[in-house]
């Protein structure tokens, strides 16, 4: 399919749906991120994010924002409209009825149920429908794992392991203590978070009686699903695991394990499978096929040497993130991240591709020489009016408190604003920070959040700052407008919120 150049304003609105779909962050499995810009003679009338428990699709919320002003209007959407009967009707049929004239979309939905149904049937009814452009590598990062588990039937596999600089994963005495840095683990549990499921292998359980859980404390769609590779059901009953299960562990298991042991575990709560492989242990491949069953789409690998080893020779292992600590610890017993019986040959090993390296400790400095700004050009007299409205005219600055992962990639960026402009802030609305044109996905107690994905990221200065660093902010000027007419109106004794209300603001 060819990719067509999308108008600068068309790339603006796509990329406001991307960064709405990222609020559904954690609250959509097993359905995709979704986020839709319904827009209306360069106004945006209507916006909507998906979440698995608010049921609704986000072009039906964004339609129903819209109501009447749905009518001829164009919609941004990062995935294709669906065209089939789910848990709520399709959405290719409520645009249509509504009146949509076009719509722009990232990526065709790679659901099979789906495929480019949702955009015939759109055609066929007469909207005009763009597909593609600069952001639909970036659509499908954003629902990395949905699409994967869609295009190849099985959920993504992730492998995490700590290292020191030499590859270890373990010493053999004493394993307390830890080999990265907080930061790293904070970024490991935001890895958790992201995912469905979590797996190990019963050698890590009997070392380290780990917990395995999803301590980011943010909500999720359903529970971070805990699965431990055990063969003989060797847990043991007082673990932490088989202790602190609430109907999310699993023990992937084998019909060799004693039928006493299965009965007590799943008196216990937990789920036991069994899923009989070679040499008497736990079928990786027919595990991944339950899980795909049961529409988990994520699966991160967080074990020991042996079990790492075994799915990367059986060819399930996705991508790998591997944490280094800056330490060496030598010897020949401490375990390597790989171990059994490895490939014998150096041409036989096991290739990596699309490696990226990121410094987990974020220690960028102030503005200096070299240091990256942002430039925007300037809207041309002949040009579209599309997205915000920033001139550049700094109203105040704010305070950079933090700029938070939101999942892998992305980010939640949160600002205190000077009381003084509290007032032109408004949830959903317009802010350009650092002369970035952004919108207010949080606000409270003055304190402001936006959703970033990469592309911004990648793309400004937005990522180099500090706690504490000032930020210039710049409001929407449409508000100090208002506040003007409003200043100047006699009748403003009268103008209460109910009669705005009746006027139908
Ligand atoms: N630094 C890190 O990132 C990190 C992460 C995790 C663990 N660790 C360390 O790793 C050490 C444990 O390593 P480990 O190799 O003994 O444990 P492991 O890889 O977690 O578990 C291995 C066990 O899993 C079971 N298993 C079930 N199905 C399997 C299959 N298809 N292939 C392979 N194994 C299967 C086997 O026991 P059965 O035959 O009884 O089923 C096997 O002995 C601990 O010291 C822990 O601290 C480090
Ligand atoms: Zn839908």
């Amino acid at each position: 399919m060819t990719t067509p150049q999308l108008a600068p304003g068309d790339a603006l609105f796509l990329r406001e749906a991307l960064e709405l779909a990222l609020r559904g962050h954690g609250l959509v499995s097993p359905n995709p991120l979704v986020g839709a810009v319904l827009v209306n003679g360069d106004q945006v009338v209507g916006r909507g994010f998906h979440t698995w428990a608010g049921v609704k699709h986000a072009e039906i919320l964004a339609l129903e924002e819209a109501g009447g002003d749905a009518r001829g209007s164009t919609l941004y959407i990062n995935l294709e409209p669906c065209s089939h009967d789910g848990r709520t009707g399709p959405c290719a049929r409520a645009l249509i009825e509504a009146g949509v004239r076009r719509v722009v979309c990232a990526i065709e939905d790679p659901n099979p149920l789906v495929a480019g149904r949702g955009l015939r049937l759109l055609r066929e009814a007469g909207v005009e429908v763009q597909i593609g452009g600069v952001l639909a590598a970036e659509a499908d990062k954003l629902n990395e794992s949905f699409v994967h588990a869609m295009r190849t039937g099985r959920p993504l596999v992730t492998l995490k392991a700590a290292l020191t600089l030499d590859g270890k994963i373990s010493a053999p005495d004493d394993n307390r203590g830890w080999i990265t840095s907080e930061q790293a683990r904070a970024h490991v549990q935001q890895l958790r978070h992201s995912s469905d499921a979590i797996l190990t292998g019963i050698g890590t359980v009997l070392a380290d009686d780990c917990l395995l859980t999803d301590r980011t404390g943010l909500p999720r769609s359903r529970p971070l699903l805990r699965i431990v590779a055990d063969s003989q059901l060797r847990i043991p009953p007082g673990s932490k695991m088989a202790v602190s299960c609430r109907a999310d562990v699993l023990v992937a298991t084998t019909s060799a394990a004693s039928p006493e042991r299965r009965a007590a575990l799943e008196r216990q709560g937990a789920r036991i499978e069994v899923f009989d492989g070679s040499g008497g242990r736990v079928d990786l491949r027919s595990l991944l096929d339950w899980l795909h069953r049961e529409q988990y789409r994520s699966l991160i690998l967080e074990a020991g040497s042996k079990l790492n080893w075994a799915a990367l020779e059986a060819g399930i292992v996705d991508k790998v993130f591997l944490y280094y600590g800056a330490k060496i610890l030598g010897g020949m017993q401490s375990l390597p991240m790989a171990g059994g019986a490895g490939r014998r040959r150096r041409a036989d090993a096991i290739r990596v591709h699309h490696l990226t390296l990121h410094s987990v400790a974020q220690d960028l400095g102030d503005l200096r020489a070299g240091s990256r700004v942002n430039l925007e050009r300037p809207l041309a007299a002949n040009g579209r009016l599309s997205g915000h409205i920033v001139q550049g005219h700094v109203d105040g600055t704010g305070e950079f408190l933090a700029l938070e992962p939101l999942g892998l990639d992305n980010w939640w960026l949160k600002i205190r604003a000077p009381g003084d402009l509290d007032r032109y802030l408004v949830f959903k609305g317009s802010i350009a920070i650092d002369g970035i044109s952004l919108t207010i996905a949080s606000l409270e107690a003055g304190v402001l959040g936006v959703t970033i994905i990469p592309h911004t990221i990648e793309n400004t200065s937005l990522g180099s700052h500090r706690p504490g660093d000032r930020l210039n902010l710049e409001c929407d000027i449409l508000a100090k407008h208002v506040e003007k007419l409003l200043g100047r109106l006699d009748v403003k004794p009268e103008l209460t919120v109910d009669k705005l209300r009746e006027a139908g603001f």
